[in-house]
């Protein structure tokens, strides 16, 4: 068991700050190591904006990735490392780190390249360290609510539109501009960067039903793809997209998701309905939409949407940021990993799903079966990481 965890952040723009401002709220935790390539980056001044009360004492801070993992040694060693950089930036930092022994947070998307991706399951598998990815949406209270009414229920079908705008991307702190990337830093915006919108926001919204229906086993997608000279700065992600996850139970979920442009408008929806009834997160409640009366109801008794509406108890509010950073130091401090809700392993299932809709588009919407889509040599190129250009 160790008493307090040393943890190092590759990666300090907007996911990494926000993991460094939960982590600097967690007793467990002690941060002793942060790498990024942008010296600005490291400032004391520009963390300190992010997250309060922050200071540089105590903490190493590498521009090379190489040098933090050749100072894991008694003195100046991490217990865990949390990486957080763009999904098409990674160059073996993971597999270094978990054949270092060292337990390992990976953003999701962990790759935008499924045999990267496969490479770096197998090093932690071989290591044995102990591994998660981000999908704090996991902790969402309300998930997880709806994550215990669901245990028994025989699921039909899911559905989730999001309209988004592609002004509402943030811009990012890698210097994009210098590495071939969008001169604005929003590379959220850019298929060579974020692997289509699917892929960078999408997966979270299909891990969500990972965690409450189980396995995908296929995908089939459609695209509307962004007209050449409606693109800027190399925002050049699809206007909107239609994808439906097979899942092995049988369940279905339908994601619609938009980026337009020049809008600035977005809404959306979400509902799960089972074999008998209906799930909505309303705000900050869950609602349940199920009937109880004798059946069928007395002729002109028919149940009204108030006898339908039940609310579904919810733990304490939390913040699902920090509350997967607490289950992850809990996890690596207490050497178990019980409190996490998902391992590396285990998240390659959503990995594949998003990937495989990109291509399905990219097939005319063929259904794609996962199996195949991870070993069929029909499907290799689609899988390999392009030699890095940059
Ligand atoms: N779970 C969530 O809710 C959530 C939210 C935002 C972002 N993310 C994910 O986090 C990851 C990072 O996204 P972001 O928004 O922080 O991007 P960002 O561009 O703001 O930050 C990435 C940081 O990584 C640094 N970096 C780039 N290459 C590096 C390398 N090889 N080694 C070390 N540092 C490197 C950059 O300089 C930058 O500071 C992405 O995979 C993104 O999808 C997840």
């Amino acid at each position: 068991m160790i008493q307090q965890v040393r943890v190092g952040l590759v990666g300090l723009g907007q996911r990494g700050l926000q993991h460094l401002g939960a982590l600097w709220r967690i007793e467990g935790a002690k941060v002793v190591a942060l790498c990024d390539p942008f010296p600005e980056n490291l400032e004391e001044e520009k963390i300190g904006r992010f997250v309060e009360g922050f200071c540089l004492d105590g903490i190493r801070t590498y521009t090379r990735f190489d040098d933090l993992l050749g100072n894991q040694n008694e003195d100046a060693g991490v217990d865990a490392l949390y990486f957080c950089i763009p999904p098409n930036r990674h160059g073996g930092e993971v597999i270094a780190a978990v054949t270092a022994g060292v337990h390992v947070f990976v953003e999701k998307p962990v790759s935008l390249y499924y045999d990267e991706a496969m490479e770096m399951e197998a090093a932690i598998q071989s290591a044995g360290v102990i591994s998660t990815v981000g999908f704090n949406q996991r902790h969402d209270h309300r998930h997880e609510a709806i994550h215990h009414l669901l245990q028994d229920k025989r699921l039909v079908m899911a559905t989730a539109v999001a309209n988004g705008a592609l002004e509402a991307h943030s811009t990012k702190h890698t210097r994009t501009e210098e590495l071939g990337g969008p001169g604005n830093r929003v590379w959220a915006a850019s298929a060579a960067w974020s692997g289509t919108t699917v892929v960078e926001a999408g997966i979270h919204q299909l891990d969500t039903m990972r965690y409450w229906a189980g396995d995908v086993a296929w995908t089939r997608a459609d695209y509307v793809h962004r007209d050449a000279e409606d693109i800027e700065d190399g925002g050049d992600n699809p206007y909107a997209y239609s994808v439906t996850f097979g899942f092995e139970s049988g369940f279905l979920f339908n994601l619609l998701l938009a980026r337009l442009r020049k809008t600035f408008w977005g809404d959306g929806y979400a509902g799960l309905m089972w074999d008998h009834g209906h799930v909505k997160i309303e705000g900050d409640e869950v609602a349940a939409y199920y009937y109880e009366g004798p059946y069928p109801p007395a002729e002109g008794d028919r149940p009204s949407s108030n006898d339908l509406r039940h609310l579904v108890a919810l733990p304490e509010k939390r913040d699902g940021t920090f509350h997967i950073n607490q289950c992850f130091i809990e996890a690596v401090g207490r050497g178990d990993t019980s409190p996490l809700r998902n391992s590396f392993s285990s998240s390659m299932n959503s990995l594949a799903a998003v990937l495989a809709a990109n291509l399905s588009d990219h097939l005319g919407g063929r259904k794609i079966m996962l199996d195949d889509f991870a070993t069929s040599s029909e499907f290799a190129d689609f899988r390999r990481k392009p030699t890095q250009e940059t």
